[in-house]
Order: C-alpha cells, then sequence, then structure tokens
C-alpha cells in the first residue's frame, strides 16, 4: 500500500502547505533567510532586524554557538550592585527580560549590606551519572565484583579523567540499583567531583567509555552472564544534583526590618512574612510562584555567567519536591526578636568550560565576579535567588507588587508603543501612582496626537 502513496511534496503542493526543506543547515545565512521568506510571510522591517543585530566584528563567536543562526537575540546585561556575601562586596551580573528583577535584587542587597549580608555556604558539589542497563542476572551477585569493577572503572577512565585528576575531581564512587517497576533493568549510578567545571562532557565520556566495558566483564563473568546477554540502555549525567547543594541566610533583628515593613510594624511585617513563606511550604500553587520568584535572581546569574540554565532549573525545581511534594525552597525563622531565612538549592554550576570562557560577555561576568571558583559561583547565584525571593515576598506581604511593576512596565510599554521622548515625559507624569495598562497608555499617546 505505502507504495502507492504520491510524493509528500505532492501532497503537500495539493493542500497547498509549505514543503518541509532538505538539507537547510546547509544554505548560507541568506539563504536560510530567503528560505524563511518562501514559507513565513516577514514585514522587510523583520528582515531588516536581522541584519541589523547581527555582529559586526565578531559574529563568527555567536556562529559557534548554535546551529542555524540567522541573528542574535540581545537582552539587556545589567548589574546589580551592594551584595555583600560572607562579608565580601560583588556587583552581580544579570541577563534577565524582566523589568523589575535587577530593581528588586539591588534594593535587597542594599538592605542586607547594611544588616549583615547574604551568609553562604556550599554543602556539596557531588554530581551524579547514570549507565541503565538490562540483565538478567541477580544484582547481589554483582555487589561480590564491586572491587574488581572500580579497577574496571578507574582503568577505562584513566586517560579520560587525568585533567580532572590533577584539579583534585574525578570519580568518587559507585553503587548498582535496581530501576523501580522495572525487572531486569538496573542502573550503575556513579558519583563525581568536577572541580570548577559543571562537568557534563567530562561525565558523558565517562560513562560512555565505562558503559561497554561494564556489560563486556557481566557477559564474560560465569557468575554474572545470563542466557540472555546484558546490554547498555543509555549513559548520561543526571541532571538532578540533591548533592551538589548551597545554602544561603540571611538575619537580623526584627526591629531592623523596619524600611521594608511599609504600613506594618516592623514584628508585624515580620510575622506577614513567615505566614507568606509557611504557605509556600504547605501549598504548591504558591511554592512554584514562590520559587520563580528566587529563579528570578538565580537564572539571571546562571544566564549572564553562561551557564546551563536548564540543567539547573531541572534539577533545583526537581529539589523543591524531594519530600513527595513540590514546596518553598527557603525556610524561615522567628522569634519575637529575630528575623532569620534561609535558602538552601542545588546548583550545579561551572566557572570553566563551556560557554563560560567563550562568550565575550560571560567572559566579563566571571571578570566581574572575580574570577569565582565553582562553589563561590553556587554561592554568589544563592544570594541573587535569595534576594529577589526577600524582595517579593516583602512587597507581596505589604504593598503588594504591582506599585514596583508599573514604573517599569510603563517603560516597557512605551517603547512597544514606539512614543517620542516628550510623549514618555508626558505619560511617566500622567500615570505617576496609577494603573498601567497598554490600551490605557495607548489611548493616552493618542490624546497627546489629538
Ligand atoms: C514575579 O516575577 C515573581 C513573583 O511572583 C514572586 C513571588 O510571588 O514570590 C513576585
Amino acid at each position: 500500500m505505502a507504495g502507492n502513496w504520491p510524493p509528500i511534496s505532492y501532497v503537500l503542493n495539493t493542500l497547498n502547505m509549505a514543503t518541509p526543506i532538505k538539507g537547510f543547515s546547509k544554505l548560507s545565512r541568506e539563504e536560510k533567510i530567503k528560505a524563511l521568506q518562501k514559507q513565513s510571510k516577514l514585514a522587510e522591517t523583520t528582515v531588516y532586524a536581522f541584519d541589523e543585530f547581527i555582529h559586526p566584528e565578531k559574529q563568527h563567536l555567536f556562529n559557534d554557538i548554535s546551529e542555524n543562526v540567522i541573528s542574535n537575540y540581545h537582552l539587556p546585561f545589567s548589574l546589580a550592585p551592594n551584595f555583600l556575601i560572607n562579608d565580601h562586596l560583588y556587583m552581580l551580573p544579570m541577563v534577565i527580560e524582566e523589568s523589575s528583577v535587577v530593581a528588586a535584587a539591588s534594593k535587597a542587597a542594599s538592605f542586607w549590606a547594611k544588616n549583615g549580608g547574604f551568609k553562604t555556604k556550599v554543602i556539596d558539589t557531588v554530581k551524579h551519572g547514570q549507565i541503565y542497563f538490562s540483565w538478567q542476572g541477580d544484582l547481589n551477585h554483582l555487589k561480590y565484583y564491586e572491587e574488581a569493577i572500580f579497577k574496571l572503572i578507574n582503568a577505562t577512565t584513566d586517560d579520560i579523567s587525568a585533567n580532572m585528576r590533577q584539579r583534585g575531581g574525578g570519580i568518587l564512587g559507585f553503587e548498582f540499583l535496581p530501576v523501580k517497576n522495572m525487572p531486569h533493568t538496573y542502573q550503575l549510578l556513579l558519583k563525581f567531583n568536577t572541580v570548577d567545571s559543571m562537568g557534563a562532557n567530562f561525565i558523558n565520556s565517562c560513562l560512555e567509555a565505562i558503559a561497554p566495558k561494564l556489560i563486556d566483564f557481566i557477559n564474560h563473568t560465569d557468575e554474572l552472564s545470563a542466557p540472555e546477554k546484558a546490554s547498555v540502555v543509555m549513559a548520561i549525567l543526571s541532571n538532578y544534583t540533591p548533592d551538589c547543594l548551597v545554602e544561603c541566610t540571611v538575619s537580623c533583628p526584627v526591629e531592623a526590618l523596619k524600611s521594608y515593613a511599609g504600613d506594618y510594624s516592623p514584628e508585624d511585617f515580620a510575622k506577614r512574612f513567615k505566614t507568606a513563606v509557611d504557605i509556600a511550604t504547605n501549598d504548591t500553587y504558591r511554592a512554584v510562584t514562590h520559587n520563580k520568584g528566587i529563579f528570578n535572581g538565580i537564572d539571571a546569574v546562571v544566564l549572564a555567567t553562561g551557564n546551563d540554565f536548564r540543567a539547573i532549573e531541572a534539577g533545583a525545581q526537581a529539589y523543591a519536591s524531594r519530600n513527595g511534594f513540590y514546596s518553598s525552597l527557603t525556610e524561615i525563622k522567628l522569634n519575637n526578636k529575630h528575623f532569620e531565612y534561609t535558602l538552601t538549592i542545588p546548583l550545579a554550576m561551572g566557572t570553566v568550560g563551556g560557554l563560560t570562557q567563550t562568550h565575550p560577555m560571560a567572559k566579563a561576568a566571571m571578570e566581574i565576579l572575580e574570577h569565582p571558583s565553582a562553589e563561590e559561583l553556587m554561592q554568589i547565584t544563592a544570594a541573587a535567588g535569595m534576594a529577589n525571593n526577600f524582595s517579593a515576598v516583602a512587597s507581596l506581604v505589604t504593598s503588594g507588587i504591582q506599585k514596583g511593576h508599573m514604573k517599569l512596565h510603563l517603560s516597557n510599554v512605551l517603547n512597544a508603543l514606539g512614543a517620542s521622548e516628550q510623549e514618555k515625559k508626558a505619560a511617566i507624569k500622567h500615570f505617576k501612582g496609577t494603573v498601567v495598562s497598554y490600551s490605557l497608555v495607548e489611548k493616552f499617546l493618542n490624546t497627546q496626537k489629538d
């Protein structure tokens, strides 16, 4: 039957649909844009924007980062000053699209700089990699061979891990585990220390080298071999990093919270703050938003420093569910006189390798942060998360967040509507202290044109 079907291009043409493109990656940039124009109607200004945002001298750097690059996507690179972290003052580089995140981080940083600063510590830096395999043997038998398997692992990865061992890292250990609900499917869970690199390449290279050797070992050891040969399913690092953990604490006398308390007394503010955190601890709908406020700061630093924000998000969001339900990543201790607030979060970050040393702005971010080690960067990043969360919760339990958002929102709307400098000035005056919406600003600009 299948042989009787007309070619796909004929079917798509009949349906008036675009034909799938073959070999797109091999086309030049201009050809790619032409192919795009054939498929989607684009305004001339859009095509112009593709050219406008190409870097005049350093485009090759960006072309090497991804595939099928036709332009660059700019985001603001900002500084949040006054981060006092373990008695050292930093300005944090932040890359973020949401207006108010940098302002909120800076406000909290200034406040905490006057109140002891952020106290941070790395709890551990262990990362995991997994080799999954199918095998009909008995896991207890495998355990007799752990010493031989460790020797095999070390011999197999000797070359790959030479550099890493020199820097103080490498493979720390391993264990065999069954996979829940899947008889005959097992994993070799390996522990790694990747020092200052995020370590994905190192871990994956080790795993892919070990996997076939392990299976060979099983299939060629009489006591382990089974009627059906063992085989590798897959080998990959885990982005779940509950042992690559950092803690950030801020604390002060309740009285000192006065400047954040708005119309409340510092005691009432602190109580309201605690209630908000307790809600995020016990209610998942709120916990997700509460943690999102943490990631406003975390992601901005992770992006600025060229780290893998998807890996960080996946690992930390999973950590928020470690007790069986999704909950807050922060904890609060409050007595009448003292406020103590702690964020505990896994952050598998690196300061060598990857984009951290190739993207010019990531390099600049590292320089701004005085070339931190991975452990230092974990602590700096945790402080950014704490600052944004503190600011957000403090606003929520006092004036709400819209008041602070409105000014920045207004400037975004004015830019989106193409307002002139004069119109912007008039709009800022007009909307001072009032609610801003796209349609209200549009209406106001129209009155200015009359
Ligand atoms: C907005 O980007 C972040 C907040 O929603 C966080 C929070 O609710 O805690 C304000």
